[in-house]
């Protein structure tokens, strides 16, 4: 598997335009592509507090919230549904909530990114609908076990941008994907820091959130490791 680097969306661009093998081989899962400077400090700073300002807000405090699809839900128990161990806080927007208007900007500089290797069948999929996830890996163990989605979570290539930076905001842990290809590991950390993306297949590729400072003591839900990605989801999972 081979890490590719861009300096910008521009350069993607023009990437997926000009070579088709760049564009098959994420989608077989042999590379992976790393898109820097995609958000801009203020714009990953936003998603950083609006997931500590719901955190904090209304009377149930940080704990598994579901308020249904009208609204957003957040959650830092382990969802029943999901089969993957893990250990993080998370926001979860949908397209018609009002608190994503707060992100619209990084929301849809990713939806761009879809836009790009995906053409008109992405947007105009009407059965689907986007969901974007501010999570939270903490300090003091924040983790997802190593997975691979199943085909049909989402539509598309996964695009996830990195609101955080090792070295600056954890010390150890963080993103790390294997090809089907060797038993190898790469650990994306050190490709990548805060405002920068990432895309992938999800589904090919296996993935895991390695310990944030497991060896660290808890500073709490919302010290540690954010990331914030924006998937299209059929109907039908939410109900
Ligand atoms: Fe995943």
């Amino acid at each position: 598997m081979t890490v590719e680097i861009f300096p910008s969306a521009g350069d993607f661009q023009d990437s997926i335009m000009s070579d088709l093998s760049f564009k098959t081989g994420l989608q077989n899962g042999s590379n992976v592509a790393i898109i820097k400077n995609l958000l801009t400090t203020a714009e990953t700073l936003r998603c950083v507090r609006l997931h500590q300002a719901l955190a904090i807000e209304g009377d149930q405090g940080w704990a598994s919230v579901r308020r249904g699809c009208r609204d957003n839900y957040r959650e830092i128990k382990h969802n029943p549904l999901s089969k993957v161990d893990q250990f993080c806080s998370r926001s979860i927007f949908f397209e018609w909530n009002s608190c994503i208007k707060k992100i619209t900007d990084a929301v849809s500089k990713i939806t761009g990114i879809k836009g790009i290797l995906e053409g008109d069948g992405f947007v105009e999929k009407n059965d689907h609908f986007f969901q974007a996830a501010i999570s939270c890996y903490p300090v003091g163990g924040g983790m997802m076990a190593p997975h691979i989605d199943p085909l049909d979570t989402f539509f598309g290539l996964h695009v996830i941008v990195n609101l955080s930076t090792r070295g600056d905001d954890f010390i150890e842990g963080g993103l790390k994907v294997k090809s089907n290809e060797s038993d190898d590991f790469i650990d994306i950390e050190k490709y990548w820091r805060s405002g920068d993306a990432i895309v992938f297949n999800a589904s090919a590729v296996l993935h895991s959130v390695e310990p944030i400072d497991a060896a660290e003591p808890s500073l709490g839900f919302l010290r540690g490791r954010y990331s914030l990605s924006v998937t299209m989801n059929r109907f039908q999972d939410i109900n």
